[in-house]
Order: C-alpha cells, then sequence, then structure tokens
C-alpha cells in the first residue's frame, strides 16, 4: 500500500543515466522525496547516495523499477527510447490507477544506426503515445521534458533556461507543469493533447543539430515567446 508521500513523491526509472539523475537532483534541491529505479538495486542505491552528497537532506532513495512504482503518483521514464516498451511492459502490472507516467524519450535515428539528429517512425506516431498505448487504461501518459539537456540539469548553481512542452490528458498535464515550476529556469507550456508529442520529440532531433553546429556543450534549450505569464 502507498505510503504517506505517495503523492508528493516523483519515481524516476532510469534514474541512474544522465537525464533521469539530472531530474531527479533538481527535484530532490526543491524538497520533493525523489525514488531512483534502476534493473539493479545496487546502482540506484549509488545514484541515490550521489544525490544526498550534492543535495544534503535530499528525501531521496534507491530501488528496482518496479518497486518504486509502488510509491509514487508520478513516474518518470528516462530509458533509452529502444528499451521503453520493454521498460513499461516489466513494470505495467505494478502500476495502480490515477498514477502518471511520463515519456521523455526521444525516437533518434540512432537507436537504428542512423545519425542522433534525425528521428526515425513510431507506428503509434511517438514515443509517448507508444507509452499510452501500453498503458492500463486507468493510468495517464504524459509526454514531457525532451527538450531539456542533461548537463544544464546538472549544473545546480545555474537555472536550465527551458520551456517544456507538456502534452495529455488535461488534469495530469497540469500536475507535470506543476512541476516544471519546481526548477529554476523550466516553465511548463500546455502542449495539448499527446500526439503533439510527436512535434515535441523531433525538436529535440533539430536542437542536437544545433549543439553540433553552434557547438553548445551544455545543449541548447527552447524558449516560447508571447504567452501570457500564468497558464490560467
Ligand atoms: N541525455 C539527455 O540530454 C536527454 C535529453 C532529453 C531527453 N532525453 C531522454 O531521456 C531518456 C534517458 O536519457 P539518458 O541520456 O539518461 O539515457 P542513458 O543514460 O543511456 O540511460 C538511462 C538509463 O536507462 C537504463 N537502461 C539502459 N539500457 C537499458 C535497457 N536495455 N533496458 C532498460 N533500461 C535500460 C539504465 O538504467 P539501469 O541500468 O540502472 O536500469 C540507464 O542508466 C532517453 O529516453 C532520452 O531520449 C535525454
Amino acid at each position: 500500500m502507498a505510503d504517506s508521500s505517495f503523492d508528493d513523491a516523483i519515481a524516476i526509472l532510469g534514474g541512474t543515466g544522465e537525464q533521469g539523475l539530472g531530474l531527479a537532483l533538481r527535484f530532490a534541491r526543491a524538497g520533493r522525496p525523489v525514488l531512483i529505479g534502476s534493473r539493479n538495486f545496487e546502482r540506484a542505491n549509488a545514484a541515490a547516495e550521489r544525490i544526498r552528497t550534492a543535495v544534503p537532506g535530499a528525501k531521496v532513495s534507491g530501488g528496482e523499477n518496479s518497486e518504486v512504482c509502488l510509491r509514487a503518483q508520478v513516474i518518470i521514464l528516462s530509458v533509452p527510447f529502444e528499451n521503453t516498451a520493454s521498460t513499461v511492459k516489466a513494470i505495467r502490472e505494478a502500476l495502480i490507477e490515477g498514477q502518471i507516467v511520463v515519456s521523455m524519450g526521444v525516437p533518434l535515428a540512432s537507436a537504428t544506426g542512423g545519425p542522433a539528429t534525425q528521428i526515425i517512425g513510431v507506428w503509434q506516431g511517438s514515443c509517448a503515445e507508444m507509452v499510452a498505448a501500453l498503458l492500463p487504461e486507468d493510468v495517464h501518459a504524459v509526454s514531457a521534458f525532451q527538450n531539456v539537456a542533461a548537463h544544464r540539469l546538472h549544473d545546480l548553481d545555474q537555472p536550465v533556461e527551458c520551456d517544456v512542452l507538456v502534452s495529455g490528458d488535461p488534469q495530469p498535464r497540469k500536475r507535470i507543469m506543476a512541476l516544471c515550476e519546481l526548477v529554476p529556469g523550466l516553465r511548463g507550456i500546455d502542449g495539448g493533447p499527446i500526439a503533439n508529442a510527436r512535434i515535441a520529440e523531433s525538436i529535440t532531433a533539430l536542437l542536437i543539430g544545433l549543439n553540433i553546429r553552434y557547438r553548445v556543450s551544455d545543449g541548447t534549450g527552447i524558449r516560447f515567446t508571447g504567452l501570457p505569464d500564468s497558464d490560467s
């Protein structure tokens, strides 16, 4: 059964990797309980220890992917695109009605031997829609964070400076937009229905090309102008 911090906790599957660990550091710094998921318990604990070192007092623990899913309302998938379907299938039975699973994966052509500046077609339309199709009906899929660079997340002394297109059903979408505001320099943008994940995922391939052409080692981000200050 869920413990009392279930609603606040954020589980990050593959939180041992660069992107997941970066998000975990930022959410921990904002005071949210973070659960690092991994296929391997020791790797999860080592990542949790890294966070405690960087963010003294962080509420963080590690566990195997399925186990941490039992302890959080929000579950962020931070595994390579090509391992997304198998990861979702492995945790599916552990998911609970009303949970939100966030897809951050990008179907870069590098997954099939092509360049990381291109994406490959996904039958469902995008990685996020593939995730949605694999989830139980009473679990929400939301698309977010694809355009945020890992390096920028890790530099805790600097704001991240990126807009986050958040797509999915209205209520879970609002919930993930609110999470973005926990991280200095991130702004959650109402990205509408989950089919718009196709656009957000494509932008990442474009950003990788910009990083190469402009030699931006920390990664570029995106900003939308002309929007009102609040989402009201
Ligand atoms: N890096 C970025 O700047 C960036 C930016 C935007 C979006 N993203 C997206 O964020 C996600 C994570 O990116 P990343 O750079 O952090 O990836 P990564 O370091 O290559 O992998 C993240 C984690 O995925 C798990 N993993 C690796 N192989 C796996 C497999 N065969 N099956 C299941 N899990 C496996 C590993 O965790 P365990 O071994 O501990 O299980 C690993 O630590 C990707 O979908 C990527 O498209 C990344």
